[in-house]
């Protein structure tokens, strides 16, 4: 089930190959971007790195959780292959340096508002990881949850400006049975902290509904999801805005000429959390 570096080399001429790129710490959210793999494809392997590079100093890079033999089981359950849990020294050669000799990766403008803005340094490190990962795996097909709908968004625009010879196929978010999308961070919360984050769905919804009622001025959407949110979430960004290029709309046409998708970022107590929902879901 576990596979080396060395030995990635030779399942590549087996048939499509499908890769799952994963930090670890798997949930029903990821399983069921395997499963999808696993339809679609002969081969799938599933990567389990925690990526420093994409932590910011004082993010949970220390706690993220570290579930290795817990993660093979659920991707085995789902179908998966293989498990590559590479060293960090293999992911990042020059190691403690964190970074890849010859390869300036930009993330792109798609990377500037958002997790990009609030979280510098981020998406740099989420594309070097994913470039790298890409190289060492060498997969037909990748597959991405919209859960992380900008993270998406950026991996696409980087497969398109470097003519990467992958193709990334997104997959729905998956929710608990209150709403809340499955995430790795959801095992910090406690009882009550939880049944704040429900609002969280609960506010995106709301504004889903609305519009599909009829209500287009983004701002009433807003504020009525804002009216949703329990008072306690420390919010870092809520917005309705274009798929394609992560800008606000401030007024949304009936029928919904262009994609939108309503995004949220906030923090329960000490745990932050993000969310998106698609308008015309
Ligand atoms: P991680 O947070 O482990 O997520 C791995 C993949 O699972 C991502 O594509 C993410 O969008 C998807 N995912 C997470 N929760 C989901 C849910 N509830 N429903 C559907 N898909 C979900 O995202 C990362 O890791 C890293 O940034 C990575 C891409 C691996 C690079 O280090």
């Amino acid at each position: 089930m576990l596979i080396s570096t060395d030995e990635l080399a030779g399942i590549t001429d087996i048939g499509t190959l499908g890769f799952v790129p994963t930090m670890g710490a798997l949930h029903a959210g990821h399983a069921s971007l395997i499963k999808v793999s696993v339809r679609q494809c002969d081969v799938t392997v599933v990567s389990v790195f925690v990526n420093p590079a994409q932590f910011g100093e004082g993010e949970d890079l220390d706690r993220y959780p570290r579930t290795l033999e817990a993660d093979i089981s659920i991707a085995k359950e789902a179908g998966a292959d293989y498990v590559y849990a590479p060293t960090i020294e293999e992911v990042y050669p020059h190691y403690p340096a964190l970074s890849l000799a010859g390869e300036e990766l930009e993330p792109g403008l798609l990377a500037r508002n958002w997790e990009g803005k609030l979280r510098p340094g981020h998406f740099e490190g989420v594309v070097a990881v994913v470039k790298r990962l890409f190289d060492l795996v060498q997969p037909d097909y990748a597959y991405f949850g919209e859960k992380d709908f900008q993270q998406l968004r950026v991996l696409e625009d980087m497969v398109a400006r470097l003519q990467l010879p992958v193709e990334i196929r997104p997959c729905f978010t998956m929710r608990d049975a209150d709403g809340i999308a499955l995430s790795s961070r959801n095992r910090y919360l406690s009882a009550e902290e939880r049944e704040q984050a429900r609002s969280i769905p609960t506010a995106l919804m709301a504004m889903r509904d609305a519009f599909k009622e009829g209500e287009t001025g983004t701002n009433k959407l807003l504020n009525l999801a804002q009216d949703v949110l329990d008072e306690s979430i420390q919010l870092d960004y809520l917005a309705i805005v274009d798929e394609l290029t992560l800008e606000p709309i401030e007024r949304l046409t009936e029928g919904c000429d262009r994609q939108a998708r309503a995004i949220f970022a906030g923090r329960v107590a000490s745990t932050r959390l993000i969310d998106n929902l698609p308008f015309n879901s």
